[in-house]
């Protein structure tokens, strides 16, 4: 009696590919990395030990650097982190931050984001930092690896091993730590309320059932992606929060699907990238609620108006019952309601669904693209 055993496929649980059941556990990732860490309505972020609060208070810069997709949750976590502490932050590619003398003092806080913990660009910027005088925090899934070690302090994403190439659950899990870090500085500072504390940390701790809500779209994702297996380039439209999500959305394609896929700034439209949109081309667009007191709902709706004229295939990821996108989309994609800093954790499974179905409905290897390593120590 012979089984046939494969150790890969058990480890699988049963999924196709290391990055479907990555995406499943995108909800586990976020539930693990906040568990423990936010307790009566207030963040509690024992890891922080080694800084204290006279040093968070005396902080004037937050620089935010990674590679590949831990630099777009760097993107993305960057507008809340920036309005809850009120501290100016900015965002960087390790690999440009260390080579262009940057400016960096005792009051710059840098924070790197690496699943691995290995990058070798993402290191030698912590180490630049440390040396021109800077405090650095490692946001890092991986215990015990070479840039939390060298880092002053640590904040683990709970994500669990990221097998597959493409980054997914580590994703979220690093847009929870650096809102945990947020909290924690905002707190600190007084730049936050206890009220206003307490009405962030609740609305992220349902973040995780509405990552399971949002995944039971699955399958209908999965049709579209089948339908357009023949497509050649994907446009991704995005504002605040949501135009890290666009960024994030075509570099899945690019990596996994081999599709010539870019992520604008809805704004930009008008400013050079509408010059691409023909009749069938393909444009996911990330819809804000409109329940949201920022405008920016309205002014998707005219990008919307204006790239359907043209002719553009519109894809939308809206919030459920939304229906003043339906006019003008070919399909919509529903995430529940939320606040407008926890909307991309949200936003960003469809995205993540589509390039895996995209790449399955081409045939190709969804857990290793060609030419990509999934950590890469190496500068
Ligand atoms: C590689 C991987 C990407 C990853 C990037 C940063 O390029 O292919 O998926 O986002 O490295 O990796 P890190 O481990 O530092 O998050």
């Amino acid at each position: 009696f012979d089984v046939d055993w494969d150790a890969a496929a058990a480890d699988k649980g049963g999924w196709s590919s290391f990055m479907a059941k990555e995406i499943a556990e995108d909800p586990q990732a976020v539930e693990d990395t906040i568990r423990g860490r936010i307790t009566d309505g207030t963040v509690r972020l024992p890891d922080l030990e080694a800084l204290s609060d006279e040093y968070f208070r005396d902080i004037d810069r937050i620089l935010l650097i990674a590679c590949g997709t831990a630099y777009y949750s760097g993107l993305t976590g960057a507008y809340a982190l920036e309005q809850w502490t009120g501290v100016p932050v900015a965002v960087e590619l390790a690999h440009e931050f260390r080579y262009r003398e940057p400016v960096i003092t005792e009051r710059t806080l840098v924070v790197s984001l690496s699943q691995s913990g290995e990058t070798m660009d993402t290191l030698l910027a912590v180490r630049f930092a440390r040396e021109a005088g800077a405090k650095t925090i490692s946001i890092c899934n991986t215990q015990g690896a070479t840039i939390p070690r060298e880092s002053d302090s640590v904040v683990y994403t709970y994500a669990g091993p990221e097998v597959a190439v493409a980054s997914t659950k580590a994703f979220v899990a690093q847009i929870a730590a650096i809102y945990l870090l947020g909290l924690h500085i905002a707190k600190v500072r007084e730049t936050l309320t206890d009220e206003e504390i307490r009405v962030e940390t609740t609305e992220f701790q349902t973040i995780p059932d509405k990552l399971r809500e949002t995944l039971t779209h699955h399958e209908s994702i999965k049709e579209l992606a089948g339908w357009m297996a023949d497509t050649r380039s994907v446009l991704f439209l995005g504002r605040h929060t949501g135009y890290p999500i666009a960024l994030e959305g075509a570099l899945k394609l690019k990596e996994i699907a081999y599709i010539h896929a870019e992520g604008f700034a809805a704004g930009e439209l008008k400013h050079g990238p509408i010059a691409l949109i023909e009749p069938g081309q393909p444009v996911f667009v990330m819809v804000p609620s409109p329940r949201h007191d920022n405008g920016l709902h309205a002014k998707i709706v005219s990008n919307i108006e204006e790239i359907r004229a043209r002719g553009a295939h519109v894809l939308a990821v809206a919030e459920g019952g939304d229906a003043s996108v339906m006019p003008y989309t070919e399909a919509v994609f529903a995430t529940p309601p939320t606040s407008v800093f926890f909307e991309p954790f949200l936003k960003v499974v469809p995205l993540q669904i589509f390039a895996l179905e995209l790449s399955t409905a081409k045939g190709l290897d969804v857990d290793q693209p060609r030419n990509l390593a999934k950590s890469v120590t190496v500068e």
